[in-house]
């Protein structure tokens, strides 16, 4: 039985990376999946590639009449959100303390901190009771690596998040937690300066990278059943990175 039969997915950032590989799983386990993104062209070649009825869904999630549009799609699409993927992030590399400036402070907390909580704010009356809301960090929000301030500091956000959703939306059941990959072998990682990428994994206790299916595969455990005992936490998909 597919573990997500009858199910609407909603997938924020979906036309590349870990989470168009999770709309992919999402949609072979039977979900009905909604992607974002902001650029039309990636948007269509993903949803050709999810195949399964897929749905792409133009717009960034910083942008509140974007979110607006998308409510609006949902709803004449099927009316409900099951499952809600909160996974469009933004990033700076190599900005310590003194270097931040302010258009990277709000470019970086515009899209993780604002997009997240305004997405799943204006899904709210859509999503279903018992449905499942995971919030995409990062190991960096627990770690004190270097000339990462501003991203971490978004990502730790999301957070607190998680528990005070699951409070807020106690009484509607609804699921709240927050998946935290380390290093993952996506397209924008994989564009990072070597020394970068070397200096990220030399510490893994696994050995190796992560991959896009590894975070699917967990994604898709928080999104179904599986988890139905699970809220409110944060699951490290990091190879042990951040729990040695
Ligand atoms: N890769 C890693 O190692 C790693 C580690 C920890 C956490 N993460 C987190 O995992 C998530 C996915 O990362 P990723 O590396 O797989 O993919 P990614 O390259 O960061 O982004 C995947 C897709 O998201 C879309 N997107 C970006 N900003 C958006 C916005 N403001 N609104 C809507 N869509 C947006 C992009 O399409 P458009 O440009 O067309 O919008 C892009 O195709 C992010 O939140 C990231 O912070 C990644």
């Amino acid at each position: 039985m597919p573990k997500l039969d009858g199910k609407t997915a909603v997938i924020t950032g979906g036309t590349a990376g870990m989470a168009l590989t999770t709309a992919k799983l999402f949609a072979e386990e039977g979900a009905r999946v909604i992607i974002t993104g902001r650029r039309k062209e990636k948007l269509d070649e993903a949803v050709a590639e999810i195949g399964h009825d897929a749905t792409g869904v133009q717009g960034d999630v910083s942008n509140l009449e974007d979110l607006d549009r998308l409510v609006d799609a949902v709803t004449a699409h099927s009316g409900r959100v099951d499952v809600l993927f909160a996974s469009a992030g933004a990033h700076t590399l190599n900005e310590p303390l003194g270097a931040a400036t302010e258009k990277s402070f709000d470019d970086v907390f515009d899209v993780n901190v604002r997009g997240t909580f305004f997405t799943v704010q204006k899904l709210l009356p859509l999503l279903t009771d018992g449905a499942s809301i995971i919030l995409n960090g990062s190991a960096a929000a627990v770690l004190g690596n270097p000339a990462s301030t501003v991203y971490a500091a978004s990502k730790a956000a999301l957070r607190s998040f998680a528990r005070t959703w699951t409070t807020d939306l106690k009484e509607r059941h609804i699921r709240v937690n927050v998946l935290s990959p380390g290093a993952i072998r996506t397209p924008s990682f994989e564009a990072l300066p070597p020394e970068f990428i070397s200096h990220a994994l030399a510490e893994v206790p696994v050995g190796r990278a992560g991959t896009e299916a590894d975070i699917a595969t967990t994604a898709l455990f928080l999104a179904s059943a599986d988890s139905s005992y699970i809220t409110g936490a944060e699951l490290p998909v990091d190879g042990g990175l951040t729990q040695v």
